[in-house]
């Protein structure tokens, strides 16, 4: 039997920065600006400088996105801050098609990964470097930043999933992250 090396998809990752390259690799960044009525206090983000960034995201779609059988890839970067005294967090999503599940993996930083059932059952796990996180389909998912330093995680999703903000805009999650005495308040939204 012959062995066959064969090649690498091209795109590279840095484990530990979550930075990615490679012709393949695509960019979000979301600043304090785009994200209004995300945050409890919109007075307090509305008086922030509208270009600071919250979160940046890299990843690579080797396949067409809605292709059923398929993985993304990425990594997600959330800074060190706060809107009032609601952490730096994402805006958060249900997947479109719903039953689709996702990994993330945390690098480093601390923070709290906030999950809500569709009836609006919400908890919290903590994130930590090394901590693996199995988001189960119909869970829809949030991270937050609870740290003085960014907090990146590894990410593999399924390339049909899509991400729908609209329920998440329309009702928000169960549970706000906010900085208390010493340690993060959970609080009821
Ligand atoms: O696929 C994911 O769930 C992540 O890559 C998120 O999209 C990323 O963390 C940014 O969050 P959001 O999409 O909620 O703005
Ligand atoms: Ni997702």
């Amino acid at each position: 039997m012959m062995t066959i090396l064969g090649r690498a998809m091209g795109d590279r990752v840095d484990w530990q920065s979550g930075r990615m390259d490679g012709a393949g690799v695509q960019r979000s960044v979301k600043t304090v600006g785009e994200l209004a009525g995300v945050f409890a206090d919109e007075a307090a983000r509305s008086g922030m400088d509208a270009a600071r960034v919250v979160y940046a995201v890299e990843w690579t779609e080797p396949v067409a996105a809605g292709t059923e059988g398929g993985l993304f890839w990425g990594a997600t970067r959330l800074e060190a801050g706060c809107v009032g005294d609601e952490y730096f967090m994402t805006r958060g999503h249900f997947h479109a098609v719903r039953d689709r599940g996702e990994f993330y993996g945390t690098v480093s930083g601390e923070g709290m990964l906030v999950l809500m059932e569709e009836d609006g059952a919400t908890r919290v796990e903590r994130m930590v470097p090394g901590s693996l996180h199995y988001i189960p389909g119909r869970v829809a998912h949030r991270t937050v930043n609870t740290g003085a330093e960014a907090m990146v995680f590894w990410a593999c999703w399924p390339s049909d999933a899509g991400h729908d903000y609209a329920a998440i805009a329309a009702r928000g999650f169960g549970l706000r992250v906010m900085r208390g005495d010493g340690s993060p308040r959970v609080v009821e939204a």
